[in-house]
């Protein structure tokens, strides 16, 4: 009943150039699909991909916001800027923002709610580190990263985001979290969300796995029943490889 949806984050990858080839690669390989399917791209290559993307589904992502309209920020983009080059969804509290940049629950919240009242799809990340899992605090730890990121939104607001669980541990290390722990991570997100806003909320809201997704787990983890997609970085640098994890089935 929820529609899945298979996102690429980029990263720090593909200029205007190189980012052009892979959607052009990309295009026929996807174009039966059943998901969505968002490419979230460096932003000096949104023009880029904006152009390759013509005649295609495939929607344009970004892989950050800034909460403010315009300032003083030095290196930041705001909503009107992404949506103005073409932009639909960005991943906002990326792990790799929190460790590198300083993005807090409360920043996160800052964008979610900007990217929401501007008419951007956030694609909020939350996950716990390999010790905060060892230590049994991944279920309160997610519950809360949810529930802070979430906060001001309203009900109907909160049905159109996109939530991407994405263990830190298994990001970019080619660990993967099994079927059943992701299952379960994300069966416990989506119960948080019930218990404060309601089962119609819940059940709309799609949450997605990522963390080493490529071609050989994609069958696996998408056949789980709470798993609505992919957050997918190494793997969708990659025409073919990024086109394997969208046709999953
Ligand atoms: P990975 O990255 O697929 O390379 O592990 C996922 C992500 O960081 O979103």
């Amino acid at each position: 009943m929820r529609t899945p949806v298979i996102a690429g984050n980029w990263k720090m990858n593909k200029g205007p150039k190189e980012a052009a080839e892979l959607i052009n690669e990309l295009k026929p390989l996807v174009k039966e699909a059943r998901a969505t399917v968002v490419v979230c791209v460096p932003a000096v290559s949104f023009a880029a991909a904006k152009t390759a993307l013509r005649g295609s589904k495939i929607k344009l992502g970004a892989q950050n916001v800034h909460f403010k309209e315009s300032g003083a920020f030095t290196g930041e983009l705001s909503v009107a800027m992404l949506k103005e080059a073409g932009v639909e969804y960005v991943i906002i509290g990326h792990s790799e923002r929190r460790q590198y940049f300083g993005e807090t629950d409360e920043t996160v919240n800052l964008r979610v709610r900007a990217a929401v009242a501007g008419g951007l799809t956030p694609i909020i990340c939350v996950g716990e580190k390999k010790e905060q899992r060892e230590a049994g605090y991944t279920d309160a730890l997610v519950t809360y990263q949810t529930m802070i990121a979430l906060s001001g939104l309203s009900a109907d607001q909160i049905k159109k985001v996109i939530i991407a669980y994405e263990p830190v541990w298994a990001i970019g290390t080619g660990l993967t979290a099994t079927d059943e722990q992701a299952n379960e991570t994300i069966g416990v997100i989506r119960e948080a969300i019930r218990q404060k806003y309601g089962k119609r909320v819940s059940d709309k809201v799609r949450i997605q796995y990522g963390g080493s997704m490529n071609p050989k787990n994609v069958k696996g983890l998408m056949a789980q029943s709470e798993i609505d997609g992919g957050l997918i970085g190494g793997a969708s640098l990659k025409a073919a490889d990024f086109a394997q994890v969208v046709n999953f089935d």
